[in-house]
């Protein structure tokens, strides 16, 4: 099973995300060994969920907060989501790490809200262009893991996905190599079972300017369980490309 998951940023409005599910849900055909699943604004998770239900995409967010509910101005609880019909949340992305300086602690809270609501949670990591340079890139990811997943209860783990998101291939047109998201992607599934003691393996996404050219030599990496989508899931037929890229290869 591999998983295709968009994140539309702060991109499409209500009646943009409208159009393009639509669309989609017109040429899409039936997956079998792919999950796709959308993650558009907070906004544009209404507008899309029925026609998602009706054409068997699930729906994510692009964050939550960590307390259900209260006096939080301007904050969207995991709780909340969950009653949406949302599966899946996007956790501890790099822009949330730099534009809202979100920590590694925060980030730790969010997952286990998102968790204790029943919903997946895509957690992001990876190195800065000057962390890869220094040779960083394992210490950093790992780091990132422990402080983010600590203190989760090992049964909590399979509703956790994990996404390699180098910062510089994020919105760059540049890639990871092949042999390099390998070996980053296993010493993910190393480390994690090896810290945390879960023996399943935990299904590691690449992320970073994948499109429908690029996406093949990473989705037929047997590390690589699938794919977190920027820029190429804003287009219906680049998204629809991947989606049938990978149930190519995955069926
Ligand atoms: P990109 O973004 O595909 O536009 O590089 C991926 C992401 O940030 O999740």
């Amino acid at each position: 099973m591999k998983y295709i998951i968009a994140n539309w940023k702060m991109n499409k409005t209500f009646s943009e995300s409208v159009l393009f599910i639509n669309e989609f849900s017109k040429k899409v055909g039936n997956f079998s060994s792919t999950e796709v699943a959308i993650c558009p604004t907070f906004l544009g998770i209404s507008a899309i969920k029925k026609s998602c239900d009706e054409c068997g995409i699930k729906l994510g967010a692009q964050n939550c907060y960590f307390e259900d509910k209260g006096a939080f101005t301007g904050e969207i609880s995991s709780e909340m989501l969950k009653d949406l019909g949302v599966e899946y949340v996007i956790l501890g992305h790099s822009e949330r790490r730099e534009y809202f300086k979100e920590t590694n602690s925060v980030i730790n809270k969010k997952i286990k809200s998102a968790l204790k609501n029943e919903l997946k949670a895509i957690v992001c990591v990876g190195e800065t262009r000057e962390q890869k340079d220094d040779g960083q890139e394992f210490s950093v990811v790992k780091s990132q893991l422990s402080e983010c997943l600590n203190d989760i209860e090992v049964k909590m783990f399979k509703n956790i996905i994990i996404a390699y998101e180098p910062v510089w291939a994020i919105g760059t047109g540049k890639v990871v190599t092949e042999t390099d998201a390998r070996k980053m992607a296993s010493e993910i599934k190393k480390f994690i079972s090896s810290e945390f003691g879960i023996f399943e393996s935990c299904p590691v996404l690449y992320g970073g300017s994948m499109n429908s050219s690029n996406a093949e030599k990473f989705l037929k990496l047997p590390e690589i369980d699938g794919g977190l989508i920027g820029g190429a899931s804003l287009n219906v037929d680049e998204f629809l490309k991947i989606t049938e890229i990978s149930e190519k290869l995955s069926s």
